[in-house]
């Protein structure tokens, strides 16, 4: 659904129409300067050729010593994968430990690809449906009554796109808890960690003992460090897990690019400057665009604490009638918005929740002002 609307997007856009494009799901500034440095070192010192599957020794060290740094996650270099993106590394984990006919339970509004993942590897989705009341969080009870025998994993991920919810610690505990008394892995997508705020923590759940065997913890440089090109994920697990995944790896794609591992190594040792800066910036247009889209009548919506995602409730304008037809869903109010106003937003029906719409903050801030202008325009004339 992303990647339709972002290519409609582009499509008017070579038409000659004046698009503004709320779709992007990638920071829109450059990869910092020193991690383009080290990979062009590394092409310069040949380092171009296949590398062992798992990753680069050194990346894998750096990775151990980022979880335990950042995280309180204790993995040996040897738990960890690396892959072709966080996307890559969820599904190697999920192939590793899904047979057919499993379940996977994933909290409603969820990130589109897990529960396409989850069929790809003949397992079922069980979707929990979070309310806009409970700040999208999945409870302990929810998750509970969501167990059943066949139950394999949970998924989910904090910050979370698209709602730009993060889960406390003492929810993620609650919710540990459930996990300590069955038989579940959990898959721990923590690809926004950094991009959060208002002082608000991220906390693994990894790092509670009781569920620490159970957790596969995602992660990746896609969206700390602006590189979401050179496809750099990864994931830490207890050493079955992750020979596992390796094997999925090792016969699907094998190592990611040598050039991308070195440049992921500089940015996980390097300073997080440029980091601080692009959250900085996040946040400015956050408190903006959060202000503009709550500002419409009618319109409700969570006040995101990390991503750069928001994702009002737009239910109130379904039912209105514009040129005899009716608008039926947050998809119709979607195409409204490109038709009326050339305004591209995601339609919330791909990440489960189709009374909404999600928006990306991922632009520039003349460009927000704009889309503020005619999302204003387009309700108003709803
Ligand atoms: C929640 C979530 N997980 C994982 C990914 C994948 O990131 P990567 O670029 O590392 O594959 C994305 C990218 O949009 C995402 O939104």
């Amino acid at each position: 659904m992303t990647l339709a609307l972002s290519a409609l997007a582009k499509k008017l856009k070579a038409e000659g129409f004046d698009v503004v494009t709320l779709t992007a799901g990638e920071p829109d500034f450059p990869t910092p300067f020193h991690i383009k440095r080290a990979a062009i070192k590394a092409i310069e010192d040949n380092f171009t050729t296949y590398t062992i599957n798992a990753g680069i020794a050194e990346l894998r060290k750096a990775i151990a010593d980022k979880f335990k740094r950042e995280n309180n996650l204790s993995f040996e270099p040897s738990q960890i994968l690396v892959s072709n993106g966080a996307k890559h590394s969820i599904y190697n984990a999920l192939k590793a430990i899904c047979n057919k006919g499993d379940e996977v339970i994933i909290p409603a509004p969820y990130w589109v690809s897990y529960p396409e993942m989850v069929k790809l590897v003949d397992a079922t989705p069980v979707i929990i449906r979070t309310t806009e009341e409970n700040n999208f969080k999945m409870t302990p009870a929810q998750l509970k009554r969501a167990i059943t025998k066949k139950t394999k994993a949970l998924i989910y991920c904090s910050p979370s796109n698209p709602t730009g919810i993060v889960y406390s610690r003492d929810e993620i505990e609650a919710i540990a808890a459930v996990v300590a008394n069955a038989d579940l892995y959990v898959l721990s997508d923590e690809i926004y960690e950094k991009v959060i705020y208002d002082g608000t923590e991220h906390f693994s759940m990894g790092a509670i003992p009781a569920v620490n065997d159970h957790v596969i913890t995602i992660n990746g440089v896609s969206k700390a460090f602006s590189m979401t090109g050179w496809r750099i994920g990864y994931l830490g697990a207890k050493k079955e897990i992750v020979a596992a995944a390796e094997k999925v790896q090792s016969q699907t794609t094998s190592n990611a690019s040598s050039i991308s591992q070195h440049a992921a190594l500089a940015a996980l040792i390097g300073s997080d400057i440029d980091l601080n800066a692009m959250t900085a910036e996040f946040l400015r247009r956050r408190n903006f665009i959060y202000d503009a889209v709550t500002s419409i009548k009618g319109i409700s919506c969570i006040k995101p604490k990390g991503a750069f995602y928001v994702f009002p409730n737009v239910s109130h304008y379904i039912g209105r009638k514009v040129k005899g037809k009716t608008l039926k869903s947050g998809d119709d109010i979607a195409q409204y918005l490109v038709d009326e106003e050339r305004v591209v937003v995601v339609p919330g029906s791909g990440f489960g929740a189709k009374d909404y719409v999600r928006i990306s903050y991922a632009c520039s801030m003349q460009e927000l002002e704009k889309a503020a202008e005619r999302l204003r325009r387009g309700f108003a004339k709803l």
